[in-house]
């Protein structure tokens, strides 16, 4: 397996992660460039970011309102439907369901996640999360699912420090709520909006080689495999996505169930 995924990936705006390359948002993992944990890039242009800040505001503004906190209310949050699942801003009241989840190991090492110590790192994952929304660099979603009290997982788009038309893909979920295909319709409805909303024309991902669900998840999504690498945070060894959007909605178009071919 190689070291390295070729071609050289893009940097995003990630704090930790989720889903390997997205972030869970209160973790900060300094990592060399073309790692898989990105942080934002020093080389970010502020033509990029100005790109980047009004693509998703008008995106939001089409959104309709959240109104949960006080970041919330000075912009829209692109509150998603699904089935069965309900895509919203995080609050204060996942923060419990959050350290929960955060503190399942096996969740965790499978995610490339760091395990948080206490809850109150709860509080920096949430502001962060709020401070990467309002700075336009990623979009995370607490994922509620009909009957549930507790939020039942996360999922995140983390733009491109150097490419506005790129993004990451990265998602958790509480372990009570695996291999019930969730995780997969979650996905596909974020990359809805951001192919269709957001107008990306990208979306990348990253997973554990061992991590099954993971994989088969982005493959049924029509995501192919673009390279394999070592996480060097953990020694993981990670494999490498791209699902470009004319490809999405090829595929949508094609088969109405949306199961393309698995590049694995
Ligand atoms: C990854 C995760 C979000 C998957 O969500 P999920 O809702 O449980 O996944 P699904 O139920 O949609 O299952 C996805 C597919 O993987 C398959 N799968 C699940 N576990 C598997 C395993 N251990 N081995 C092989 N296949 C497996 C399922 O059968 C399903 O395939 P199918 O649709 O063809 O039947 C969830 O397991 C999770 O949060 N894991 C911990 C954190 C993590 O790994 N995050 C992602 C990091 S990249």
């Amino acid at each position: 397996m190689a070291l390295r995924a070729s071609p050289q990936p893009l940097r995003y705006h990630t704090l930790g992660l989720c889903g390997r390359i997205a972030w869970t948002g209160y973790h900060q993992k300094e990592t060399a460039p073309g790692s898989r944990q990105c942080k934002g890039s020093a080389t970010q242009s502020l033509v990029t970011v100005g790109n980047r800040k009004n693509h998703i505001a008008r995106a939001i503004a089409l959104a309709p309102p959240e109104g949960e906190n006080a970041v919330m209310k000075e912009v829209r949050f692109p509150k998603l439907v699904t089935p069965r699942l309900l895509l919203r801003a995080p609050s204060e009241r996942d923060i419990p369901a959050w350290f929960a989840r955060a503190t399942d190991v096996e969740s965790a090492s499978l995610a490339g996640d760091p395990v948080p110590d206490d809850i109150s790192s709860g509080k920096q994952w949430l502001a962060r999360s709020r401070q990467r929304l309002a700075d336009g660099q990623a979009i995370q979603w607490s994922i509620d699912r009909a009957g549930i009290s507790d939020a039942i997982g996360t999922i995140t788009l983390s733009f491109s420090a150097t490419d506005a038309k790129a993004a990451a893909l990265g998602f958790v979920l509480a372990r009570a709520h695996w291999g019930l295909g969730l995780g997969g319709e979650a996905a596909r409805e974020v990359l809805r909006y951001g192919f269709e909303t957001l107008a990306l024309e990208q979306v990348e991902a990253e997973a554990a080689a061992r991590n099954s669900a993971s994989l088969r998840i982005l493959a049924k999504l029509g995501f192919k495999h673009i390279g394999s690498f070592i996480d060097e945070s953990d020694g993981e060894p990670c494999e490498r996505f791209v699902l470009v959007g004319g490809n999405w909605r090829k595929d949508r178009d094609s088969n109405p169930d949306g199961l393309s071919a698995s590049a694995l």
